[in-house]
């Protein structure tokens, strides 16, 4: 006897309602995806005819603070808990303001790849790094249970914090730390058939590591596996990493892409398929991953955004492109001022023609459309950077203390220009050793440049840099 549910001609009726919403959805698709990427950005997939049939004809889209959704009966209700029909249900699972967002940034992070690409938008970047990463590790399908990753050790704190005490410590998932991540050979000694996935962030926070995607697709691929990059510093108005073969990205929504500051969220997607040994008993999870994340770790997990987070973070999205073109430049001017300050020993930006990476990383971070003059992108490479003051790391702190304008803050990504030092804040808990593999020396300060005049900028620098 099957197990498959059978279902009645009412719940039917509601299945082939929804084909007919499903191919209207396609056309609004097809159309978008001729779209260049700032209309994309502004608009997602909410249209004109959206607003006018469903939405009392608001040219922005609504936010939905509702729990919950009504159904019509219990047909329409079953068909809609089977998943059977476009649904929200409940905000845990769904809601209508967070799709606007998950449709623009599968739109976004897939624009010029002509890939199709879903997306499921979390609570958190942390979140969304979970749950890239976890469906991997904890499947107990696969061959041997001896199970690990590859990871740069060139990764934001928490990422550390769970890769290392989560998933090692506490579950016996081996993590194999790469401390070269531009070295791809580093990368081939550590993988070998019990390795579920390869971890990349680039550009990393704060050390500006970086490394040759393609390549690292490769690799991942040779062994059947994916590549996840966190391209939090980057965002896709720099850098898309699926263009390069990467298979899942993650970002931290509340760095740059909300650069206004005003919520806490994160976003992974993915290519559909991307490639795995796993997921034989769910078709779902090779062909669409971030659609089996959405279905079923992160209902089950409760890592859903608030619709007011989503639709703060859709509304700082419009403008990425071009808010990321100014403060990477603002960014470049502040880097090669303390490039030659007396009192800075080292700067660390990919800009910077002398940064050993930054050959690398100009393939890959261009400021989407944007032209040179000849038919090029042109290079921008964000506005996070380093630069290690002279001395013992008292004098970083002296200098850090003495900042005016600049905030002292653990936050990146910011309109304002923001600073920390990674070692006693974002990465003080992976401990010393940790920080001295993932080069994180206590003479580090994290800048990340806002959309201030870089005058302004460079002067508070330099009067915090006096004081030595
Ligand atoms: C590169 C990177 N990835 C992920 C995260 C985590 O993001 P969130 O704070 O939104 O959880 C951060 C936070 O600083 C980050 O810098």
């Amino acid at each position: 006897m099957s197990d498959q549910p059978t279902y009645g001609p009412d719940v039917q009726a509601y299945i082939d309602r929804a084909k007919i919403l499903l191919a209207e959805r396609a056309a609004v698709l097809a159309r978008a995806r001729t779209m260049k990427f700032d209309t994309l950005a502004v608009h997602g997939l909410y249209t004109v005819e959206e607003a006018l049939r469903l939405n009392q004809g608001a040219i922005i889209e609504p936010v939905y603070f509702s729990t919950s959704q009504a159904y019509r009966d219990a047909a329409e209700l079953e068909a809609a808990l089977a998943y059977l029909i476009p649904t929200w249900c409940y905000t845990r699972i769904a809601n209508p303001t967070t799709t606007y967002l998950e449709e623009t940034l599968a739109l976004l992070e897939g624009y010029g790849t002509g890939l199709d690409t879903s997306c499921c938008v979390t609570a958190s970047g942390l979140a969304a790094i979970v749950l890239a990463t976890d469906p991997f590790v904890i499947r107990p399908e696969g061959g041997s249970q001896r199970v690990n990753f590859v990871s740069s050790i060139q990764v934001y704190g928490g990422t550390f914090q769970h890769f290392s005490v989560r998933l090692m410590g506490e579950r016996g998932v081996e993590c194999r730390w790469v401390l070269q991540p531009s070295d791809i050979g580093e990368w081939a000694a550590r993988v070998d058939e019990d390795t579920r996935f390869l971890f990349m962030e680039a550009p990393s926070n704060p050390q500006q590591s970086f490394a040759d995607l393609k390549a690292l697709a490769g690799l991942a691929h040779r062994w059947e596996i994916p590549l996840i990059v966190d391209a939090t510093c980057a965002t896709p108005a720099l850098m898309r990493p699926l263009a390069h073969g990467a298979d899942i990205v993650v970002q931290s929504l509340t760095k740059s892409a909300t650069m206004g500051g005003s919520a806490v969220a994160g976003a992974l997607v993915s290519r559909k398929p991307i490639v795995t040994k796993l997921g034989r008993d769910n078709p779902l999870f090779r062909e669409d991953f971030a659609q089996y994340v959405k279905l079923y770790p992160y209902r089950d997990s409760g890592a859903a955004p608030s619709p007011l987070n989503a639709f703060l973070v859709s509304n700082d999205l419009r403008t990425l492109r071009s808010k990321m073109d100014l403060v990477s430049l603002n960014c470049q001017k502040v880097a090669e001022f303390l490039r030659t300050h007396p009192r800075v020993y080292q700067v660390d930006y990919l800009g910077l023609p002398d940064h050993p990476l930054h050959g690398i990383a100009g393939t890959h971070m261009k400021l989407v459309d944007s032209d040179d003059g000849t038919g090029n992108e042109v290079n921008r490479y964000g506005h996070l950077m380093g630069f290690r003051v002279d001395g013992p790391p008292e004098n970083a702190r002296k200098v850090f203390d003495r900042f005016r304008m600049i905030y002292r803050a653990t936050d990146l990504g910011r309109i304002k220009s923001v600073a920390t030092i990674p070692a006693i804040s974002t990465h003080q808990q992976q401990g010393e050793e940790a920080r001295r593999l993932a080069d994180i020396p206590p003479q580090l300060i994290r800048l990340c440049v806002g959309a201030e005049h870089p005058d302004d900028v460079m002067a508070d620098l330099d009067q915090a840099l006096a004081a030595l």
